[in-house]
């Protein structure tokens, strides 16, 4: 496809989008605002249906556990978590019309530098290379200031205290990490257990010009999964371990070679391509999940990203890409190895101790150095803060004390001096029952919106002049259209009577009784509805309805008392379309 018939197709999904309520930007009668999008009845379908077979994938099926948290998050928060200080992006500012962008993508859209390099560039490396490329602005080819960095959070204020500052949350996951002692606790104290949310994040984009790809307000599913380093193993690998990954690894990257390897799971573990193993399963299963959303697997890949490129959190990270028309490949989850970073960070930063305890499988016996204060001499030696201090010392490292008291004499607990005759230094044996330790994590992390707009674009078929969206039958938006040929007769008040018997049934089914029976049709195939049931003067006789797909246009006939078995069976994948005659 020439980049001309790509645009013609990205005009024409957002057409149909806006047409047919599938998605358009937000606050139109205001003249709309940039990176943020209002979901139309089909399009808030879809989505939920894209979002359920992600919990089905991830949720249902490996029985973790879903929670829902705060957009508006204390500062603290992400003052703790690093975000404060790393999430921002390279801005600069016209020097004529005052508009603001992301320099690095000036830099890869214009210079056709490649992203590998813009991101470790510094802010002066940035500046010489958009003066060297003759870089000037996209609106009014103005000339630009210095770039700086942006801080690409929103900010706000947590009610009416100017310095009790908040943050929309740019990710889920923190919502989860500040929880981590509960939901440990509901897991039943053992690992490994996942959670994951889903909801809304909020990144205050430079300058977002890319439909639902970027946007400012987005939904984001978050799910970690905290294992025990010392048992890294993925006790599911089995049920995936001969899935093919196509990986563009970092080296190839570096190398500026275009090589993807294709390696199966379990050689992507054995090699240590993808060192942990329970990353290397949930990439296996982002690829199922985009497969089941209609992006066929030649059309998907990870790439493994440069220590420059990595979030602060992740020791390795991969991106999961799909090629898209408009945009070539770009990102749809990330997949992050943040090993016990946040929990650790958290624990510093509140005090909360966030460690899990571990039971040895045999309680160790050790001999253990044990400072004891003296009761009887502090008394006397400290008066009134005698209790301070003998606190002090039983909560100090008992080797620090005997450290101190043989090499100086004495040991200062806070301005206290503690002289040899006040405490009792001895060797005692203590039985080790386990130990507590901070479990690590791996994340994949999905934006809702970005697989909704390569489902949209993978279902968009032209048949026969005719939109066809080709959607997956398990995220189709509305599963059924009902329609009496003529609205007279009586084939009206049967048609009404099925519909209403398939929405009984717990089926997404929309009656349309308005144009021509092929108006209909076409409307149906432009919703992307995989099956039409058509009532028509044999109903009334031998109670049996038409059967039409959506992809094929093929037609069968089905008597209406065995539709329900039949359907629930076809849209669980359980039956083809030509089943569905008799
Ligand atoms: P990008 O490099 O494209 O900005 P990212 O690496 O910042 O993305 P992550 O932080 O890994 O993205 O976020 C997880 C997922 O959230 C992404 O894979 C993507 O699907 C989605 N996402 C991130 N930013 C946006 C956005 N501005 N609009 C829509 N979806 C987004
Ligand atoms: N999860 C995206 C980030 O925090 O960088």
């Amino acid at each position: 496809m020439n980049s001309e018939a790509k645009c013609d197709k990205f005009t024409a999904i957002n057409e149909l989008a806006r047409r047919r309520g599938y998605f358009w930007q937000s606050y139109e009668i205001y003249g709309g605002v940039s990176g943020f999008v209002t979901y139309g009845p089909l399009g808030a379908k879809l989505k939920q249906n894209i979002e359920a077979k992600l919990r089905e994938l991830f949720v249902t099926k490996l029985g973790l556990l879903e929670i829902e948290s705060s957009v508006i998050t204390p500062g603290k928060v992400f003052e703790a978590s690093g975000h404060v200080n790393h999430f921002k992006e390279p801005m600069v500012e016209c020097l004529a019309c005052n508009k603001r962008f992301r320099a690095d993508h000036l830099l890869e859209e214009y210079a056709k530098q490649s992203c590998v390099e813009t991101e470790k560039m510094s802010l002066k490396q940035i500046q010489k290379a958009l003066e060297a490329h003759g870089i000037m602005c996209p609106e009014c080819g103005g000339g630009f200031k210095p770039p700086q960095q942006f801080l690409t959070m929103f900010q706000t204020t947590i009610g009416p205290y100017s310095n009790a500052t908040g943050y929309g949350r740019p990710e889920a996951a923190q919502g989860i990490f500040v929880e981590f002692n509960r939901l440990y606790a509901m897991a039943r104290e053992k690992l490994p257990f996942g959670v994951i949310q889903i909801g809304h994040a909020l990144r205050n984009e430079i300058s977002p010009r890319q439909g639902l790809i970027r946007l400012r307000e987005f939904t984001i599913a978050d799910l970690e999964f905290f294992f025990d380093p010392e048992e890294p193993n993925c006790c599911l690998l089995k049920d995936v371990e001969n899935e093919t990954l196509r990986i563009y690894l970092a080296p190839e990257r570096k190398a500026c070679s275009e090589k993807i390897v294709e390696v199966t799971v379990k050689e992507a573990v054995a090699k240590q391509i993808i060192r942990s193993e329970w990353q290397a399963f949930f990439m296996a299963m982002a690829k199922k999940l985009l497969i089941e959303i209609g992006v066929p697997a030649e059309n998907q890949r990870f790439i493994e990203k440069l220590p420059w490129e990595k979030a602060h959190y992740a020791t390795q990270c991969f991106d999961q890409e799909v090629y898209v028309d408009r945009w070539g490949w770009i990102e749809v989850s990330g997949h992050a190895y943040r090993t016990d970073y946040d929990l650790d960070c958290h624990t510093k930063a509140s005090g909360a101790d966030l460690r899990v305890f571990k039971e040895y499988p045999e309680p160790i016996e050790q001999e253990q150095l044990v400072v004891k204060p003296v009761k009887a001499k502090l008394g006397p030696a400290f008066k009134g803060e005698a209790k301070k201090v003998a606190e002090l010392l039983s909560n100090a490292p008992a080797e620090e004390v005997a450290a101190s008291l043989e090499k100086d004499g004495y040991y200062m607990a806070e301005n206290h001096k503690v002289l040899p005759e006040h405490v009792e230094v001895t060797h005692e044996k203590t039985v080790i029952r386990g130990k507590r330790f901070i479990p690590h994590v791996v994340e994949p992390s999905f934006g809702s919106d970005r697989l909704f707009y390569v489902a949209l674009e993978y279902a968009y078929n032209v048949k026969d002049d005719r939109v066809v969206m080709g959607f997956p039958r398990a995220i189709a938006p509305t599963q059924l259209g009902v329609y009496p040929l003529v609205s007279k007769d009586g084939i009206d008040k049967k048609a009404r009577e099925v519909h209403q018997q398939l929405l009984n049934e717990g089926f997404t089914a929309e009656l349309d009784e308005t144009g021509s029976i092929g108006r209909r049709y076409a409307r149906a195939d432009e919703a992307g509805v995989p099956l039409g049931i058509t009532v028509d003067y044999d109903t009334l006789h031998d109670n049996s309805v038409t059967v039409r797909d959506r992809d094929s246009w093929r037609q069968v006939r089905t008597p209406i008392k065995s539709l329900p078995e039949l359907l629930h069976k076809y849209f669980q994948g359980k039956l083809n379309f030509e089943d569905l005659g008799t």
